[in-house]
């Protein structure tokens, strides 16, 4: 009874694979359909993490200068077509938002107090970086799948300056509009 059972269980299994075998005798070529395609997937490929310096025309240290460039940071926050933040955030002037991510009302005098992931103090920099590409922030092995400390919390948000999703002046009025949220 149970040898039959055992047989019953093997055979689809074998079937499947003198299938598959076949299949691979015939010779499967997997061929790009267009010349230029593996340089397109070779383009899809992210850069690696990189460190991003606040350019000086980006003065996150002046009130005046945040205000006027958090307007600019709201529409880009919200511009499905751009960052697209609110696919994962809500913040103030967002409308149907996500909430994949925190909640980022009130940012500037709420998360942004909290230490980051290596414990390190948040300034207007850091924030900059975390738009820009949070990829440095983030310890390598919270990040990698392989390792037990992975929290796959900290490897869903868009990286928006390296794959130039937004450029610099771009970053900076996103901070700004982060900044001006108390
Ligand atoms: C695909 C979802 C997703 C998108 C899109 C996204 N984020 Fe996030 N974001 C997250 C998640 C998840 C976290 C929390 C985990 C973490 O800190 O990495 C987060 C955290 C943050 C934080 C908090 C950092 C801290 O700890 O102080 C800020 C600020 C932030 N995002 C801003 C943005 C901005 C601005 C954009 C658009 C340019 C954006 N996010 C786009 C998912 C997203």
């Amino acid at each position: 009874m149970k040898a039959k059972k055992l047989f019953l269980s093997v055979l689809p299994a074998v079937a499947v694979m003198s299938l598959s075998l076949t299949a691979n005798s015939q010779t499967f070529k997997i061929e790009y359909e267009h010349p230029d395609a593996s340089q397109i997937v070779k383009k899809d490929i992210p850069p690696g993490p990189t460190l991003y310096a606040v350019p000086d025309n980006c003065k996150l240290d002046n009130p005046k200068f945040i205000a006027k460039k958090a307007k600019e940071g709201m529409k880009i926050f919200n511009n499905k077509k751009l960052a697209n933040c609110v696919a994962c955030h809500n913040a103030p002037g967002s409308v149907g938002a996500g909430n994949i991510g925190p909640d980022l009302t009130g940012y500037a005098s709420t998360l942004m107090k909290a230490p980051g992931p290596r414990g390190e103090k948040k300034t207007p920099d850091w924030v900059f970086q975390r738009v820009a590409d949070y990829r440095v922030q983030i310890p390598k092995e919270f990040r990698d799948p392989h390792s037990p400390q992975f929290v796959p919390y900290y490897n869903i948000m868009t990286v928006n300056l390296t794959t130039k999703a937004l450029n610099y002046d771009q970053v900076c009025a996103v901070t700004a509009f982060l900044l001006s949220l108390k």
